[in-house]
């Protein structure tokens, strides 16, 4: 997975190690670290790694009920979420799944070498006791996103298995959330 996002992932130059070799292309930061090392154009890069989860039919925006979660895709919400983690200096990699096991799974893989997460459950917010128990397993904050204001629709959506266990919660800012908690998650591990 490190190498995932070490391919993944741009930043700005880190002048003191500018002077490397070929050889240093293998990152020093192993799969057990929140930071990320790579070469780019010779230069020597380090970042922190985020993980941002999509939870199901997430991966269906842009055609899902449009009035409630907009015209923005989740390529777009993605590669939107990578070229604003470049500006923080974060690596972020994203992950999008309908099966809650394969989020549990990400979720698990990602301890100890995330910086932080950003989460939109979708429908698992309300259910998931096995992805809230994946989240504690975590050494790191967690901001819990949502496109809507799940407090304005159903009473179903009012209840969040997540809200309690992260440090912070943006709920109907649409896409806009996205980024709101990606800047907002830069300032706390900086
Ligand atoms: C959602 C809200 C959830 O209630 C719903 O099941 C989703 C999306 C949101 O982003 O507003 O799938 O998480």
């Amino acid at each position: 997975m490190s190498q995932d996002i070490i391919s993944t992932c741009h930043s700005e130059r880190s002048p003191r190690h500018s002077e490397r070799s070929e050889e240093s292309q293998i990152s020093p930061f192993g799969r057990n670290d929140i930071m990320t090392q790579k070469i780019f154009a010779g230069e020597t890069m380090t970042e922190k790694r985020v993980l941002a989860v999509h939870g199901p039919n997430l991966n269906m925006l842009g055609k899902r009920e449009p009035e409630i979660y907009g015209s923005t895709t989740l390529d777009e919400i993605n590669a939107n979420l990578k070229a604003l983690g470049e500006k923080l200096g974060l690596c972020v990699e994203t992950f999008q799944s309908n099966y809650e096991g394969a989020i549990v799974e990400k979720i698990q893989g990602a301890m100890g070498n995330c910086a932080g997460l950003l989460i939109n459950p979708a429908a698992y917010t309300h259910t998931s006791i096995a992805i809230r128990d994946a989240v504690l397993l975590l050494d790191a904050p967690v901001i819990e996103i949502h496109l809507s204001n799940i407090y304005k629709r159903e009473p179903f959506r009012h209840k969040s298995l997540i809200a309690d266990i992260a440090v912070a919660q943006i709920s109907g800012f649409g896409v806009q959330g996205y980024y709101l908690a990606l800047e907002g998650l830069a300032v706390m591990i900086r």
